[in-house]
């Protein structure tokens, strides 16, 4: 198994999955790492659907897709590529999201992260239930299994949160899909660390950033 930094300089978001079904015991590894994750107070009022049920899944794409033809994509044509990235990497990007939105479903088994958050959740209520999901990205990864954390089912959540039969204090954070991948794992990029690291004051440039100071992940 690769080491802790190299799994995680190498999960990346893993979109074109194979519809092959996934053993029982990886999926129960990768959510054993999601219940590992801080919470507050341990309380654990998480929830994890494990959705292989080919009809839910097809009626929630349904929503993922709409959210994507009603923002999402117009949202990447008209936006720069984002810090550490070409113009040729963000494109490929694209073609990966729309991938994924049009084969969404196809995935053999959805995570879906849900919290008992009550029924008006604050601000900081995410908070509880995404390091899990990261734990999870992270286990799938040293698992050989590729994964996505999204979240643009939100924009229809009561809806999709209806189809999963939550009651009304619980709601859905995200839909993690989990399959063989069919491209390689990594490398993340990222901007260079001088861009985004500050010494004890906003905009003082850092002393940490490497003489070399590239994107993160350029060089691969
Ligand atoms: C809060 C959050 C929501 C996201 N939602 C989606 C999503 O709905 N669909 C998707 O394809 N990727 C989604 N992503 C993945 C990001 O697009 C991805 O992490 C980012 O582009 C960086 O790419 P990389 O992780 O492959 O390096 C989401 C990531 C985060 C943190």
């Amino acid at each position: 198994m690769p080491e802790l930094l190299e799994i995680i300089h190498s999960t990346r978001a893993m979109r074109r999955l194979k519809p092959d079904p996934i053993p029982d015991d990886l999926v129960r590894r990768v959510i054993e790492a999601g219940l590992a994750a801080p919470n507050p107070s341990n309380q654990q009022r998480w929830r994890f659907l494990v959705v292989r049920d080919a009809e839910a899944k097809r009626q929630i794409q349904r929503y993922y897709a709409r959210a994507f033809e009603e923002g999402v994509r117009d949202h990447y044509l008209a936006s720069p590529p984002p810090p550490g990235v070409t113009q040729e990497q963000y494109l490929r990007q694209l073609k990966a999201v729309t991938y994924l939105t049009d084969h969404f479903h196809e995935a053999p088994v959805w995570v879906v992260a849900c919290l008992q958050d009550g029924e008006s959740p604050g601000r900081g209520a995410g908070a509880s239930i995404y390091p899990a999901v990261q734990n999870m990205l992270l286990a799938a990864r040293a698992l050989g299994l590729g994964a996505t954390l999204t979240t643009r089912h939100l924009r229809y959540g009561a809806e999709v949160d209806a189809i999963l039969g939550l009651p009304p204090d619980a709601h859905s954070y995200a839909i993690v899909p989990l399959g063989y991948p069919m491209g390689r794992f990594g490398p993340t990029r990222r901007a260079p660390l001088s861009e985004v690291v500050f010494d004890d004051r906003w905009g003082r440039s850092t002393s940490l950033a490497p003489a070399s100071d590239q994107p993160i992940g350029a060089s691969h």
